[in-house]
């Protein structure tokens, strides 16, 4: 129905009926699947649906109604039109989760490629970046690093900040790997000491790495990434957040890193050899690895001649741009494509993004971009809740910001005028509370164009449904997986919970460990331990089975509401690019990570008109 980049027109006759259909089948949505029984689920569908549903078996459910791409269908009744309308429009409205390149059926399958000859290590990134980093961060951080640098190099920016940075995993990658200068922002203080921890160990593997095969490194390592604790005030301005980038910078470095990663910025790339060389003295843990390993790299060698450019990682035909500021520790991310996947950044980032379009006329590119010393590119890898929403704010808002890329998670921590204040949130202490202005903004709608259209509310329990993998599901349908039965499990221990005790509806049971391993009796007694009741609870047998056998109508129930979860995750985010469209901004969503592997896959990507630009 849509290509991915859409004019304000298109974007705005979506969202229209994005609200028309998600309000109608709001009462789906909307349903907790633990109260299946309890609610009475299955009767609120049209008893023509239900029909044609009662007896599909999970692999038809898979096929039927879920996966979008699978071709030979074979119904085992006549369905009614209504209910075909509603599999077709959802599949229809939602953005395309497949990226470019990859085909529908390698994408629902398994891993993705570079991971073929081992399961748990990319081919495609350096064994230095894969250290503490799982298979789908691994995935994630070398796929959204590249597409960061292309923004970086086509925007002229060498600055990133990466919001929300964790253990720092993209920041380390991006700086280290790829040459730009990061600072990532976190909220935990044990996240961010990992972060410097795993920074110095990275140093420590290249030094080794370095005295074992000098010939694979012949130029400096990219910089030293800089890790600041602090938590992002959604409700603050952009100018809160730089001061609050540079006082925390500041308070959180050593004197040498400070002084290290100043030396850095300020000087040229002939300054930096001698830099690096007046503080090699160091004692600073991460500077002194760094240091220790650019001194033996300087007395090697010319960072011009090095045999290991990464150019080919994040230049591509399609775009033209070259690429800055090489490092090579790029090279053990085998960026120049020896596994002949399609792993061109250029690939996700069309050059339909108008203003800014990556043109491949060298003249046009050499005028594209000249950043200023201050500018930036923002960007977020899973960025929860409202936290996306506030990165947007700052690139709209803030003139240092020329590029963005944010890829959001976890819908149901967004702040609404419904529910301001989601649980699970994290929210400022005193001490590392911004002050001063405060925006009655909040994290979904964005735009006025959706605040003005009637039914647009998303609520807690949808955005929730938003954030599940409907790839992975697909997949345990076809596969008759043990772990299908666990809702249905779950839906009979809340309908026996709450005839004993109506006061514990929807308690939090936690996950009981493999469930589908369990008889439900063994299953009921861990779960009603877990809500306070004594353990040996005599249970209905027969209601319990009648219960029980309904499992295949809980699976269809839920595949319904999953059915809706793209359909919701779309409409949070072309609110997110109608909101920029309202600010004069163009912005494209790409389908960046594979949908099995990594489920919110989808990057909204923007870069600041040109001042030239029509
Ligand atoms: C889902 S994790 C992603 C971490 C990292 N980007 C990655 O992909 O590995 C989101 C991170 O954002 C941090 N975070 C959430 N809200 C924040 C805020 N307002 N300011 C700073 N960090 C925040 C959380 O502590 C968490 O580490």
């Amino acid at each position: 129905m849509f290509s991915p980049t859409l004019t304000e027109q298109q974007q705005r006759e979506l969202a229209k009926r994005l609200t028309s259909f998600l309000s109608a089948y709001k009462h789906i949505s909307d349903s907790y699947i633990i109260e299946f029984f309890t609610e009475n689920l299955w009767q609120t569908l049209p008893v023509k649906w239900q029909e044609a549903l009662g007896d599909l078996s999970p692999p038809q459910i898979a096929d039927l109604l879920l996966d979008k791409h699978f071709n030979n269908r074979t119904y085992p009744t006549v369905w009614p039109l209504s209910l075909l309308a509603f599999c077709a429009t959802a599949h229809t409205l939602a953005f395309p989760r497949i990226p470019r390149g990859r085909h529908a059926q390698q994408s629902v399958h398994g891993k993705p490629d570079e991971f073929h000859a081992n399961e748990s290590q990319s081919s495609l990134l350096g064994h230095l970046f894969r250290k503490h980093v799982k298979p789908k961060k691994q995935h994630e951080i070398r796929k959204l690093g590249m597409l960061v640098k292309q923004l970086c190099d086509f925007t002229g920016c060498n600055s990133v900040i990466d919001v929300g940075s964790g253990q720092g995993h993209l920041t380390r990658f991006l700086s280290f790997g790829l040459g730009l200068d990061v600072t990532g922002i976190e909220a935990e203080l044990h996240l961010v000491t990992m972060a410097s921890r795993f920074d110095g160990q990275l140093l420590r593997s290249l030094a080794k790495d370095r005295l074992k095969k000098p010939q694979l490194f012949q130029s400096a390592p990219g910089p030293v990434p800089h890790h600041v604790l602090g938590w992002v005030n959604p409700r603050a301005s952009w100018e809160e957040f730089i001061k609050q980038l540079a006082t925390k910078e500041k308070e959180s470095e050593s004197h040498c890193h400070w002084l290290c990663k100043r030396q850095r910025v300020s000087k040229t790339e002939e300054d930096r050899e001698s830099t690096n060389e007046s503080t090699a003295q160091s004692n600073c843990p991460t500077c002194s690895g760094m240091k220790q390993s650019l001194l033996q790299e300087r007395t090697h060698n010319n960072s011009t001649d090095s045999i290991n450019q990464p150019d080919s990682a994040v230049s591509s035909p399609e775009s033209g741009v070259e690429p800055s500021s090489p490092s090579p520790l790029a090279c053990p991310c085998k960026f120049d494509n020896k596994a002949g996947v399609d792993e061109s950044p250029s690939s996700a980032f069309s050059s339909s993004c108008a203003a800014s379009t990556l043109s491949t006329d060298p003249a046009v590119r050499l005028s594209q971009r000249k950043s200023t010393n201050s500018d930036f590119v923002l960007t977020g890898l899973h960025a929860c809740g409202d936290l996306s929403a506030t990165l947007l704010r700052h690139f709209a808002n803030c003139p240092h910001v020329q590029g963005i890329t944010s890829v959001a998670c976890c819908y149901m921590k967004i702040s609404t005028e419904e529910n301001p204040n989601p649980p699970g949130v994290i929210h400022a202490s005193p001490s590392n509370q911004t002050q001063g202005s405060s925006y009655p903004e909040f994290g979904y709608p964005m735009s006025e164009w959706v605040r003005g259209l009637p039914g647009h509310q998303l609520s807690y329990k949808a955005r929730e449904g938003a954030c599940h993998a409907v790839e992975d599901y697909v997949e345990r349908l076809r596969e008759g997986s043990g772990l299908l039965k666990s809702h249905c499990y779950r839906a009979t221990l809340e309908t026996i919970i709450r005839g004993l005790r109506p006061d514990l509806c929807r308690a939090g049971i936690q996950t009981i460990k493999k469930a589908h391993d369990l008889s439900f009796s063994e299953y009921a007694q861990l779960g009603f331990q877990r809500v306070g009741l004594p353990a040996d609870l005599p249970l209905d047998h027969a209601s319990v089975n009648a219960m029980l056998k309904q499992n295949s109508k809980v699976l269809v129930y839920f595949s319904l509401s999953l059915l809706l979860a793209p359909v919701v995750e779309t409409m949070v985010l072309l609110d997110r690019m109608l909101f920029l469209q309202e600010k004069g901004l163009q912005s494209q969503l790409v389908a960046l990570f594979d949908p099995a592997f990594s489920p919110r896959n989808l990057v909204l990507v923007a870069v600041k008109p040109r001042p030239d630009a029509d």
